[in-house]
């Protein structure tokens, strides 16, 4: 085993991160196995979503649905609950999508190698050499943000971001053991997330540092380098919080297709990148009497969405209207996307404050 491996994997048995998800080296010693179930979900969640906010949703999941089984005898809509909050729905649909096909066509076990892996909805490329490497042993390079950066800065790579990745995938397959690819792969991750960070590195204790390039050079902090940033487009749009009588919010179900597709909404307009769309009252889903309740902003991977919200009380029911009524102290329970949770917030400043007594 190359030397920086051997450092690394030294350094991970006794510095690793202790994960919900994560069976640690003396465990996995101790005969503890790892389960394909445990390391796909996290997985799939920890796609574009932080460690910390990972963390409950995980416990959750797997309190509620222990095994593949479970999720797959589970519905859509309750997995999109439990979902709610995470971002970046297609992820909890295709989570649903795999899982059945894992019962029904895999007899509920993961397939075992990559290209298996890849074939069902949810597994790129990254997903599928995590779950290969940790789950099943294959020694192959896996590569994510806090991976390119130890890379980069291992080696000093001058090639910018994204044109580098080939190089870095390279340097990755090269150091990756034949024995504990997985706990290699995650000793990696656990260095990016802690001591080889973005800023301010923490070299001194750097269980690679008498091999870094780019501490030898000390400037670990060019690296990797990274092309210039696009500017993110701005859409806009309205918002519109129908509340009842009786306290409760009109909501409605997103179209399946699409960003946030199948989510509960507050309605709202098109998100239109002009300014001449129906982005204001003139785009409500019907005549009531609606007040300005301030703006709200979030941002989406690819653009910035700007929503002005309108509030309306006393609401009767809508004709025509499909969607449904629910209490404000029940919000929690929908599935609602962080995007509305602002917008509703907006309009009832203390709506998730609500609790029923019940809860
Ligand atoms: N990020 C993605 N996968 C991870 C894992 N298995 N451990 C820690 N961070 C991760």
């Amino acid at each position: 085993m190359q030397p920086i491996t051997d450092n690394l994997l030294d350094w991970y048995d006794s510095h690793h991160r202790i994960l919900p998800w994560r069976i640690s080296p003396r465990e996995q010693q101790a005969g503890v196995a790892v389960d394909p179930y445990r390391v796909w979900l996290s997985e799939i969640m920890l796609q574009q979503t932080t460690v910390e906010a990972v963390k409950p949703y995980f416990r959750a999941f797997v309190e509620k649905w222990p095994t593949v089984q479970h999720l797959a005898a589970a519905s859509q809509d309750d997995v999109l609950r439990a979902w709610a909050g995470l971002g970046y729905y297609s992820r909890a649909r295709n989570l649903k999508k795999c899982a059945d096909i894992v019962c029904a066509d895999h007899g509920g076990h993961f397939p075992t190698d990559i290209n298996g892996l890849k074939s069902l909805p949810g597994i790129g490329d990254y997903t599928a050499a995590a779950i290969g490497s940790i789950a099943f042993n294959i020694p192959i390079a896996v590569v994510d943000g806090n991976i390119e950066r130890v890379i980069s800065r291992l080696y000093t790579i001058n090639t910018p971001l994204p044109a580098a990745k080939p190089e870095i995938r390279c340097r990755m397959q090269a150091l990756t053991p034949e024995q504990r690819p997985g706990d290699f792969a995650q000793a990696m991750m656990d260095l990016g997330a802690t001591i080889c960070t973005p800023k301010r590195p923490t070299c001194f204790v750097c269980p690679l540092n008498g091999d870094c390039a780019a501490l030898r050079m000390s400037d670990p902090e060019r690296f990797p380098v990274k092309a210039p940033k696009k500017e993110r487009p701005i859409r806009l749009g309205a918002a519109f919080v129908a509340v009842s009588g009786d306290d409760e919010i009109l909501l409605r179900t997103r179209n399946e297709i699409g960003l946030l597709g199948g989510m509960a909404e507050v309605p709202t307009t098109g998100w239109t990148a002009r300014q001449d769309g129906e982005i204001d009252i003139a785009g409500a889903p019907f005549a009531a009497n609606w007040t300005a309740a301030g703006n709200v902003t979030h941002v989406f991977t690819h653009f910035e969405l700007r929503l002005a919200v309108f509030r309306a009380r006393d609401v009767p029911p809508p004709e025509d209207f499909e969607g449904w009524w629910v209490k404000i102290e029940k919000l929690s329970a929908e599935a609602l996307p962080t995007v509305m949770k602002k917008a509703i917030a907006a309009a009832i400043p203390d709506a998730f404050a609500r609790r029923g007594k019940d809860e």
